[in-house]
């Protein structure tokens, strides 16, 4: 990074470089802490967003009851960190992954996502043999046709396996209603999320009347917090993107701050109405769009190359060569996972770098 950082303004960083608003993210993990109280339910934030035991710590702080992980990987940085109740809310399969995952639940408390039989017998081998018990969370596909058995007796029939074996503790359900969170109309939002929520919840009641435990009814986005939390049964809620925010849930209208940007400067100006940064594709995902300008009126994003942001202006001031600009990233979890640290400002004021300590974490 060249120049010792903190206490620089942030328009004088080297670039490209990864900026976290302070008092944004915190007032955004606030908004979602006093939401979750207010329903009585609990928040596991997702983790696979910013990937920062700081981050992490933060949101215990004000709350949280635990932390979610998309990977195995995530979840062992983040025991390194002293994070001590985790829920990987993927599947953690194959013979490496199991043993890891009885090696992690020797110093931390996990819930895993199991959707297989096999699987399941696989952990509780591996539970067994280190002599831990792993938590599980069966997990039910609620319309997104990603992973997760189906509603119904098909999760029963996988619950009661997972509750017959030994090393194994059964606890819940979780349901993530992917196919929700983006639906740009709110109504349409609503309708196809409570349609996956009742799935979730009549499977909760049938796995009740089997006399099975399910004390843990889990799911939600940043997109759908606001909805699975009104549903009655859900007992917790895993959105992850509220914190750092991105272009993407702004357009949707989600309630939080975008406390995520990249700053980037212009290094050539080919014409009047042509100017290109030095972030492109290594410093900012486009899966979900093109990355938004903050307070340039009169210029787009063209399109990013490896290397290079290509911007055209169709109104507006001229850009000069040198010039700082900011993005707010389409999509925050991808873009956070190509950058080491967050430079965390004050009034524009570096405060703080966070290591992006599971950046790369896909194990
Ligand atoms: C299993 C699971 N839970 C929750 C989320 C919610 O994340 P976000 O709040 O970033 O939409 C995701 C996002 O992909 C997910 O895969």
């Amino acid at each position: 990074m060249g120049a010792e950082p903190i206490g620089r303004n942030k328009w004088e960083l080297d670039t490209p470089a990864l900026c976290l608003d302070a008092a944004k993210l915190e007032r955004n993990i606030a908004r979602m802490a006093e939401y979750v109280l207010s329903r009585g339910i609990a928040l596991r934030p997702h983790a696979k967003t910013h990937k920062c035991p700081t981050v992490a710590w933060m949101q215990l702080r004000a709350g949280a009851i635990g932390i979610t992980c998309a990977k195995l990987s995530e979840a062992e940085v983040l025991a390194q960190a002293g994070i001590r109740d985790m829920l990987i809310a993927n599947q953690v399969v194959g013979p490496d992954k199991v043993t890891r995952l009885a090696a992690l639940a020797t110093y931390t408390r996990v819930l895993v996502a199991v959707d297989d039989a096999d699987n399941a017998e696989a952990i509780s081998t591996a539970a067994v043999s280190r002599g831990v018990t792993v938590g599980v969370l069966v997990e039910v596909d609620v319309g997104m046709h990603r992973c997760g058995v189906p509603a119904g007796e098909p999760a029963l029939a996988l619950a009661q396996r997972v509750a017959a074996l030994p090393g194994l503790r059964m606890e819940g359900l979780m349901g993530y209603e992917g196919q929700a969170v983006m639906i740009p109309d709110l109504a349409e939002r609503t309708r196809v999320t409570r349609e996956a929520m009742a799935q979730l919840i009549a499977t909760r009641d049938l796995l009740l009347n089997a006399g099975l435990p399910v004390n843990i009814v889990s799911g939600a986005g940043t997109g759908t917090y606001a909805i699975t939390g009104e549903v009655a049964g859900v007992t917790e809620l895993q959105a992850g993107s509220y914190a750092t925010m991105d272009a993407r849930y702004r357009d949707l209208g989600a309630p939080f701050e975008n406390a995520l940007t990249v700053l980037a400067r212009v290094v050539s100006v080919t014409a009047p109405d042509i100017a290109i940064t030095d972030a492109g594709l290594k410093a900012m995902t486009t899966e979900f769009g093109m990355p938004a300008l903050v307070g340039l009126e009169g210029w787009t994003v063209k399109g990013l190359a490896e290397e290079h942001g290509n911007l055209r202006r169709t109104g507006g001031r001229m850009l000069q060569r040198g010039e700082p600009v900011e993005f707010i990233p389409s999509h925050g979890c991808t873009t956070i996972n190509l950058h080491d640290a967050f430079y965390v400002t004050r009034n524009d004021v570096v405060e703080a770098v966070w290591p992006i300590a599971a950046r790369g974490c896909i194990r």
